[in-house]
């Protein structure tokens, strides 16, 4: 569940204070999904970035969940943030771990009183879900674009969170591989009853999703 209220954010040029989110409301029940379009440097991924916790509101109120990010302290917030999923763009799978270790790597700091052999079977599940159970004992450098977006995705959902969010998952693939790997996110969060905000710039894409917002002068618009 996401529920925005006139939200508000604004960056400092210089003197000059540039408004980027201005008056934004959003309204998600459980489990919905959103397709976010936008022109580039609408502020897509600013709002992202708050809805993740990862920048304050500066006005209005954000609830994830019945979490109302205003109000949490810093370790709220960080517990926040190991409870939800995120996706970026560029991946950000550590080198140094291999597949399976990177997918895990959250879900150990969140969750250490979950077993090692709890931990070995979800891995195994989830790999298989998205083809990549070949690969857990690869390290990223080794991986295609395609593999690593899929060991992404699993790092984010491993923890049955219950918010996703992406942002432009599928920017540096091929117009097929996009498809696929936008299908299999979208499949997961609908059968686990994820709620899913997708930041797209492909029209395409965006019409999969049952619901799509278009980020245009500070607020959403609906498309469809
Ligand atoms: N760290 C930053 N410092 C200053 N300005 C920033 C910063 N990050 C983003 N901006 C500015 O804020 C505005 C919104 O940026 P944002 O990254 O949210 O856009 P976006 O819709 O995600 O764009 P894109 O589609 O290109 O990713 C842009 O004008 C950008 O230049
Ligand atoms: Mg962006």
């Amino acid at each position: 569940m996401i529920e925005i209220q006139d939200l508000h954010f604004h960056r400092m040029e210089g003197q000059q204070q540039r408004s980027i989110i201005q008056g934004l409301h959003l309204s998600l029940g459980p489990g919905e999904q959103l397709a976010l379009l936008g022109d580039s440097g609408a502020g897509k991924t600013t709002l992202l970035h708050i809805m993740a916790g990862m920048l304050p509101a500066q006005r209005g109120k954000v609830v994830v969940n019945h979490t109302v990010l205003q109000h949490c302290n810093k370790s709220e917030l960080a517990q926040y943030r190991r409870a939800i999923g995120l996706i970026f763009q560029d991946y950000q799978l550590l080198e140094a771990l291999n597949v399976g270790d990177n997918v895990l790597f959250q879900w150990r700091l969140q969750a250490p009183a979950i077993s090692k052999a709890a931990m070995k079977i979800a891995l195994q599940a989830m790999a298989e879900k998205l083809g990549i159970a070949h690969r857990l004992k690869a390290y990223p450098h080794q991986l295609s674009g395609g593999e690593q977006q899929r060991v992404a995705i699993a790092r984010a959902l491993i923890h049955t969170p219950k918010v996703v969010f992406a942002d432009e998952p599928t920017g540096n693939l091929d117009q097929q591989r996009s498809l696929e790997v936008m299908a299999l996110l979208t499949d997961l969060c609908r059968q686990q009853n994820i709620n899913l905000v997708m930041v797209t710039h492909s029209r395409q894409l965006a019409q999969y999703f049952p619901l799509i917002k278009q980020m245009k002068h500070g607020q959403l618009q609906c498309v469809n």
